[in-house]
């Protein structure tokens, strides 16, 4: 039996990746996750659970090195998504809280891979770690490649983020471990976290309009985004544990960007609701322009984006209305 450990998988990528590796014969998938932003409801499709919670499932910290220990024993492989994520409020509000976090996860989760012989490990890290100014004008930069030196992120996430790259990196490069890094754009879909506090922009713009409060885009609206669908994430995820071992940073995502203005547009004629947007100026709003470029990606792993956003937006609201709705009953 070969045996996956996916960590952070109760979490928006972790659970709909484990919805596909439980496809895969003679296999055993474990998650762990500290449910900070993941569910236990996200392991569930029409109220049965998709795999067996009981046995296979960790509610533990991976702030703890101990725990990092525990989990990682037998694993074969480690598909580690565990960390803090969350909209840009958060972070913006959480800088310094969020960024030890992020370095002990995936300090003490490389660390334990290691000693337990764990022999592949996959990591993602995020467009956020690109410095500020390759997040410039589209005319000036279109598409964003993978260097991402000189650092220079906007934020302690995407520092946190590009430091778990680093050293996963320094790993592989004396012989410790066998790597593969992604280094995602925007991921939005069905089991995203959707709270005021914690939500990321496609969902919080969701539940704006679903629960009927007021539709505010944070900031101009004209800051753009790659946004990538999740069952495109769960694919290259797939694809990159097979092909895209040893092949340094591949970078996930669609080579055009929406405006958030727009997404709020589509988004809206999707609910079919007649109310108009109004622009917060006095809200952050982050990067102000961000296109991926998935060339390597392509050629390394053979990975394009599959779905266009209309579906990928469409399939989201559908989804988050149940998922309010049914919590309001
Ligand atoms: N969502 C995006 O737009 C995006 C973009 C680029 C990269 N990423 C990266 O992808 C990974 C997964 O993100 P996601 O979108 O599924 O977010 P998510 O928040 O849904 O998943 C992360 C999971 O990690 C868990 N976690 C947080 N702290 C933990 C701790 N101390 N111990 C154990 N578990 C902990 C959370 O509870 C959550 O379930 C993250 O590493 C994130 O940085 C996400």
């Amino acid at each position: 039996m070969y045996k996956y450990l996916i960590t952070g998988g109760a979490g928006l990528i972790g659970s709909n990746l484990l919805r596909e590796l439980i496809k895969k014969k003679n296999t055993e998938i474990y998650v762990v996750d500290n449910l900070w932003r993941g569910k236990i409801e996200n392991f569930k499709d029409k109220d049965k659970f998709v795999f067996d919670v009981d046995n296979y499932f960790f509610n533990l910290d991976l702030r703890n090195y101990d725990n990092c220990i525990k989990i990682t024993q037998n694993i074969d492989c480690v598909i580690h998504l565990a960390d803090v994520v969350a909209g840009i409020n958060y972070v913006f509000n959480n800088e310094f809280t969020l960024f030890q976090s992020n370095l002990s996860i995936n300090s003490n989760m490389l660390k334990a891979a290691i000693k337990n012989k764990v022999s592949k490990y996959l990591y993602v890290g995020t467009a956020c770690s690109y410095p500020i100014e390759k997040q410039a004008s589209i005319n000036k930069i279109p598409l964003i490649e993978e260097e991402a030196y000189p650092a220079n992120p906007e934020t302690s996430y995407g520092w946190s983020k590009l430091i778990g790259e680093y050293e996963l990196g320094l790993a592989e490069k004396n012989n410790q471990i066998e790597a593969s890094i992604l280094r995602l754009h925007n991921v939005y879909g069905p089991r995203c976290e959707l709270s005021y506090e914690k939500s990321q922009v496609i969902p919080a713009l969701c539940r704006k309009l679903i629960l009927n409060e007021e539709f505010i885009v944070w900031g101009s609206g004209k800051q753009r985004r790659s946004f990538v669908y999740i069952d495109d994430i769960t694919r290259a995820i797939m694809l990159s544990l097979e092909k895209g071992m040893g092949e340094g940073v591949i970078q996930i995502g669609p080579d055009k960007s929406e405006t958030i203005s727009d997404i709020a547009k589509k988004l809206l004629e999707i609910s079919g609701k007649d109310i108009d947007i109004k622009f917060d100026l006095s809200k952050p709003e982050g990067d102000f322009d961000r296109t991926a470029n998935y060339s390597k990606a392509k050629k390394i792993i053979g990975w394009k984006p599959m779905v266009d956003i209309d579906t990928g937006l469409s399939n989201t609201y559908n989804w988050a209305v149940k998922n309010l709705l049914s919590q309001k009953n």
